[in-house]
């Protein structure tokens, strides 16, 4: 792994770090291509208040792993969930990325291919090889990185902040 950062799984006591580095992350990244302001910070409030976290963290079928910078600063996550896509034949023990965040700065560094794999060492233990994700049509970004990875198109939901919806093309990847 890069030595300019380490990964690991969360704790319960990594709420905090959720609640920061998920609203920031995701309004970097995702903010431009949302149209409603208002449906937006709903959308955070919702996701990343506090006792939601921590009740993600307590779950026993969710998965987190958060990036840290060599200076100890929290700059990326990776959580995982049983997969809650509309995928066709989907096997009952498929996963999914649901969220993958990396800090601008950080980005081009190898952090996201290091969380998912750290994603993928979890599920191979499981003998689970492979995983699904959402991605925004719009991303180009993300989607020429799980292109990069072996991402397959495999169908296509539509994924809603407040009433607005956006299409989200579903990739798989097999590892
Ligand atoms: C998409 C994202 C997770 C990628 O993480 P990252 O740490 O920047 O990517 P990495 O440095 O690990 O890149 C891994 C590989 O993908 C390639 N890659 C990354 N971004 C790429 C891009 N925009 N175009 C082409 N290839 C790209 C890298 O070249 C690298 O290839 P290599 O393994 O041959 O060296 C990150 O850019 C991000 O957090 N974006 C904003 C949030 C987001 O959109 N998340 C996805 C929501 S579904």
């Amino acid at each position: 792994m890069d030595s300019q950062f380490t990964i690991r799984p969360t704790t319960l006591a990594d709420a905090e770090i959720l609640c920061d580095l998920g609203p920031r992350t995701y309004i970097a990244s995702h903010g431009p291509f949302i149209t409603s302001k208002d449906e937006l910070n709903n959308y955070l409030r919702q996701n990343y208040a506090l006792d939601v976290v921590r009740g993600e963290l307590s779950n026993p079928s969710l998965h987190f792993f958060i990036a840290f910078a060599a200076s100890g600063r929290p700059v990326g996550f990776l959580k995982l969930r049983p997969c809650a896509l509309p995928v066709p034949q989907m096997q009952p023990d498929s996963q999914e990325i649901q969220r993958l965040y990396i800090d601008d700065q950080m980005q081009g560094k190898g952090i996201g291919k290091a969380l998912m794999h750290s994603a993928y060492t979890l599920l191979r233990d499981r003998d689970i090889h492979h995983v699904y994700i959402g991605v925004y049509e719009g991303n180009a970004k993300a989607i020429a990185f799980y292109t990069k990875l072996g991402g397959i198109l495999c169908g296509q939901h539509t994924f809603y902040v407040g009433n607005t919806g956006y299409i989200n093309p579903i990739y798989q990847i097999t590892f």
